[in-house]
């Protein structure tokens, strides 16, 4: 069932270029246009939508802060990511011209269902992307867009989570195309983009995940590490962290590399492993700003431990440890930059003897509130 591969973490995060492709299969006809044959909503209703909400849990909610910098970006319509529970017992401002977005690898996450269903009551459209076919939150929204990821039987996400980053791409990019935010010429070069993932995925796995392996095994006794990053690296900083925290049982936390000095920077000391994702020097507004940020903490102390672009020789002076990824648009970046890290989680609870696949005190879907 396993596959050859130790754990069914391990088969699940070598499965991710393929719950990628599989997600834009069929999606992109032979034009390499866009067809979500799936998106049930009258397009009228689409194109008078004033705000987006995503609501999700955990690793699924992350997914929806990475997808808020595209959709933003693309369809110039503000996204707000509300984490479910949070969400339900407030009293958010929704209304007809709001779209919903439930995210769920399980469809049955009851914090989100219930989210669902007070999005519904206010009048407004859901769109559930989901991984399980016939699921609670796939039945009681108003359209579904199944993500391809195929059964995640391990209790961290993995797989699930890349497939709903391209997932809310797809949506955007549809979105994007019918408001006329973007011409379907622009709409097939993302869609390019995309579709060039799996493979580079793939050359993260095959070049990259031995020595992150080793890294994780050389820093198994350590305490508590950070996580770092900026636009979309943000969002993968703090999935990195999750991950750590639930298979590994140790402190983990994830920042906004901007915020460092604005506290997090207090908490560096000496031999402290810090994570920092950097994202591509075609960004220098983002990347020098990032590379500041490594100087800052490596002057303090930090074992700092790079993901960088290949060719990005601008870390070699202040990082530890490199981790190289291949160039990709910035907005594609997380689809490459988290894998090293669920590597690196995987592997460190490994070292620590702990099971992988089952960690103590979670289930793989939450069913009560
Ligand atoms: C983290 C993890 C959880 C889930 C969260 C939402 O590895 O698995 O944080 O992402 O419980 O679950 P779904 O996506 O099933 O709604």
């Amino acid at each position: 069932v396993k596959g050859g591969y130790a754990t069914f973490m391990d088969k699940e995060i070598h499965e991710q270029p393929t719950a990628v492709a599989d997600t834009l299969r069929g999606r992109v006809d032979e034009r390499g246009e866009l067809v979500l044959d799936e998106m049930r909503i009258d397009p009228a209703v689409l194109r008078r939508v004033d705000k987006i909400i995503v609501i999700a849990c955990g690793t699924a909610a992350y997914a929806g802060h990475v997808a808020k910098y595209a959709i933003e970006h693309w369809c110039r319509i503000p996204v707000e990511v509300e984490l479910a529970h949070e969400f339900r017992y407030r009293d958010p401002v929704v209304s007809e011209k709001t779209l919903t977005v439930a995210i769920s690898q399980s469809g049955e996450t009851m914090d989100t269902i219930q989210a669902v269903r007070h999005a519904r009551e206010q009048g407004s459209k859901v769109l559930a992307i989901v991984n399980t076919y016939g699921s609670t939150i796939a039945r009681e929204a108003d359209a579904v867009l199944y993500t391809h990821a195929g059964p995640e039987v391990a209790v961290a996400s993995t797989k699930a989570f890349l497939a709903q980053i391209t997932a809310c791409y797809l949506l955007g990019l549809y979105l994007a195309q019918l408001r006329g935010n973007k011409w379907p010429d622009e709409v097939a070069d993302y869609l390019t983009d995309l579709g060039r993932m799996p493979d580079k995925i793939q050359q993260v796995l095959d070049t990259q995940a031995e020595t992150v392996q080793a890294l994780g095994a050389e820093l198994a006794d350590r305490p508590s590490f950070l996580f770092l990053g900026r636009h979309v690296g943000f969002p993968v900083a703090l999935e990195g962290a999750l991950k750590l925290k639930e298979l590994a049982y140790v402190h983990a936390e994830g920042f906004a590399a901007g915020e460092l000095k604005h506290g997090p920077i207090a908490l560096i000391e000496e031999g402290l492993p810090v994570f920092v994702i950097v994202p591509t020097p075609r960004r220098p507004v983002l990347h020098d700003k990032v590379i500041a940020n490594i100087q800052e903490i490596r002057a303090r102390g930090a074992r700092t431990i790079v993901i960088a672009e290949e060719g990005d020789e601008a870390v070699a002076p202040f990082a530890d440890d490199v981790i190289r990824v291949p160039a990709t648009p910035t907005l594609m970046w997380p689809l490459l930059t988290v894998v090293p890290l669920q590597v690196f989680a995987a592997a460190l609870a490994t070292a620590k003897g702990l099971d992988v696949d089952q960690p103590r005190n979670l289930a793989k879907s939450v069913t009560v509130e």
